[in-house]
């Protein structure tokens, strides 16, 4: 290449690179720099398109993740036997969902979606022992890790369930009966191929409030630099729920942090908490 080009290009890369320094949190280190999600995407902010998406994918069969449990008889992994506190759409027999009903029903409900390895989901419960929890986690091995996690402890207020909630959740659980939904940190899905997959979309945000008490909590957390206005846009949809309220974040001041949330302490990345009433 010839040297006057080489002088141009050069100062440009040098520019680029502390541009690219510039935006990364101080003591990131570098393996771990590709896990910044960051304008990796784009995010769809109409409401109105990420339903028609969603309507449009399950028609094909691909908006849930795992597949539709309908269509889904012979599942790959086993699930421990009944009346173990685990719940399977469509597997576990009709005696053992009559107990799921007993036990969402005896005591104030919490339900964590996309619980992860249930490292949040397992200390609160321990710390709240006469409420009752029930944790959602479509990845099995993540789901069995975190059930295992709970019968080391002994826990007797926790189920667990690998099916996708925005299955579970309209057919299976009592209207009114939750009061409180923890999403912490959901997968924003960038590619518009897979908006679908979110659980922030208006629809489910409608189930959501369907199945809250009235006074209950939608607590979102997201380390997404563009999602919390997204979350906003969203829930403002749904009339049922006032406007994000900083003032309930008192009321989890001592809760666990989930396996990512630790992970963005350790590296200085903000976490954005939001918290939604059901009026
Ligand atoms: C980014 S991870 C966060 C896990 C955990 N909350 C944490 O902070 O470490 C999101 C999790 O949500 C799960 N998930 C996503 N959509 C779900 C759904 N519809 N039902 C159940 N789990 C879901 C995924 O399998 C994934 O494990």
């Amino acid at each position: 290449m010839e040297e006057g080009r080489i002088s141009v290009i050069a100062p440009l890369l040098r520019a680029f690179g502390s541009l690219l320094k510039a935006t990364m949190p101080e003591n990131l280190p570098r393996k771990h720099r590709g896990a910044i999600r960051r304008g990796r995407g784009r995010l769809e902010l109409d409401p109105t398109a990420l339903d028609a998406v969603w309507a449009q994918q399950t028609q094909k069969g691909k908006g849930l993740i795992g597949g539709d449990p309908g269509r889904r008889p012979h599942w790959k992994h086993p699930q421990p036997p009944e009346p173990a506190p685990w719940y399977r759409h469509g597997q576990s027999s009709p005696q053992h969902r009559q107990r799921l009903l007993a036990f969402l029903t005896a005591a104030p409900l919490e339900v964590e979606i996309g619980a992860g390895d249930g490292r949040f989901i397992t200390a609160w419960a321990r710390q709240h022992p006469q409420r009752h929890f029930f944790a959602f986690e479509v990845r099995w091995k993540y789901a069995h890790r975190l059930f295992e996690r709970a019968q080391q402890l002994g826990l007797e207020n926790l189920w667990v369930s690998d099916n996708d909630a925005r299955v579970v959740l309209p057919e299976v659980f009592p209207d009114e009966s939750v009061e409180v939904f923890h999403i912490l940190m959901p997968d924003p899905w960038w590619k518009p191929k897979h908006q679908a997959k979110r659980l922030i979309a208006p629809w489910f945000v409608e189930v959501l409030a369907r199945k809250l008490r009235p006074g209950g909590i939608l607590r979102v957390e997201t380390d997404v630099e563009g999602y919390p206005e997204f979350v906003h846009a969203v829930v403002a949809q749904v009339a049922a729920f006032s406007p994000h309220d900083p003032t309930l974040a008192s009321r989890f001041a001592n809760a666990p942090l989930t396996t990512r949330q630790l992970w963005c302490r350790e590296h200085a990345i903000p976490i954005y908490r939001l918290f939604f009433r059901k009026q």
